[in-house]
């Protein structure tokens, strides 16, 4: 790996650690709830979308303080959509970043509440942050509507509609494909979106969506791949997940060696994406991109 776990990712990744105990340990409200949110939200995972949103925000300009609650919010949101992902109603999962489930442990009703609570908190976050320079705050403010929209119904929500709909009835290529694009490339679309706007470069914003489009589905695909023929303990989830519950997946669809095919091809997709954007942001999202085609978990 190039840059997923290397020293500069750590240390990120360390200090978004810390500001979320943080903002946990500051909430005034009941102890279960605090417990069970944090008992999901600091389970580790890689951190890929606020580690990738301050560092690129950095590399176009822009100041990891002023990030930072972004950052935090869209982990939060990513770790609710992970805990009601997992709950029996959806894909009745009982192992997440090593450790059982939040509903195995706390039970489906308050796992539900601890999702809707780091769902809220996402916000609250957001709009308690507000920095008080005015040309930062337009574009913080931008990143945060953009955030709200792609964790919302026409984002990662309305993915995950279609996701379970496509355990009932097969979907074609191009449903799957844009099942995917959403429930997987939206959120990953809005940590590098959030990161132009928070470092005022809106110029970039349509090369990093496309980008971000083709990085969605290399992700989501090799998610795909991994839940065919990952190494459970490496993944931290469990495998095998997908084809017995019968779903549309990128593997099922095209089999193991079409659908790694395909991830190279979004890579390279990505890569063409990435052509106007300043030599060190370039030469990053390049490395994160071979990164992304090559992780095992
Ligand atoms: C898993 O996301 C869910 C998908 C969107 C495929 P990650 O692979 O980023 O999970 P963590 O955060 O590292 O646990
Ligand atoms: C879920 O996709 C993506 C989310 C929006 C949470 P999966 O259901 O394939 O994710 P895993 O494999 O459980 O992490
Ligand atoms: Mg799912
Ligand atoms: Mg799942
Ligand atoms: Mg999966």
């Amino acid at each position: 790996m190039r840059l997923i776990g290397e020293t500069a990712w750590r240390e990120t990744a360390g200090r978004v650690e810390r500001e979320l105990r943080s903002i946990l340990e500051g909430l005034d409200c009941p102890g279960l709830i605090r417990e069970s949110m944090g008992y999901s939200l600091l389970a580790g995972g890689k951190r890929i979308r606020p580690v990738v949103m301050i560092q690129l925000c950095e590399l176009l300009g822009g100041r990891e303080k002023d990030v930072m609650p972004l950052a935090c919010a869209i982990e939060m949101i990513h770790s609710y959509s992970l805990i009601h992902d997992d709950l029996p109603a959806m894909d009745n999962d009982v192992l997440r970043r090593g450790k059982p489930t939040n509903h195995v442990v706390y039970g489906e009703a308050q796992a539900i509440l601890a999702g809707d609570g780091l769902s809220n908190l996402a916000y609250e976050v957001i709009l308690h942050a507000l920095p008080e320079d005015p040309a930062v705050r337009t574009g913080f403010l931008k990143a945060a509507a953009y955030l709200s929209r792609c964790a919302g119904v026409c984002g990662m929500g309305g993915g995950q509609c279609m996701d379970l709909l496509a355990e009932k009835e097969p979907a074609s290529l191009e449903t799957l494909t844009e099942l995917e694009r959403l429930k997987t490339g939206a959120l990953l679309r809005a940590s590098l979106v959030c990161a132009a706007f928070t470092a005022g470069r809106e110029d970039l914003i349509s090369s990093l969506e496309t980008y971000g489009d083709a990085i969605g589905l290399l992700f989501q695909i090799q998610d795909d791949l991994l839940d065919a023929v990952g190494d459970e303990a490496l993944l931290g989830k469990s495998i095998g997940k997908d084809a017995l519950a019968g779903k549309t997946t990128f593997v099922s669809a095209l089999g193991i060696e079409g659908a790694a095919q395909a991830a190279r091809d979004y890579r390279d997709r990505a890569e063409e994406a990435l052509g106007s954007l300043p030599d060190a942001a370039r030469s990053y999202l390049k490395d994160l991109t071979a990164d992304l085609l090559e992780r095992d978990h």
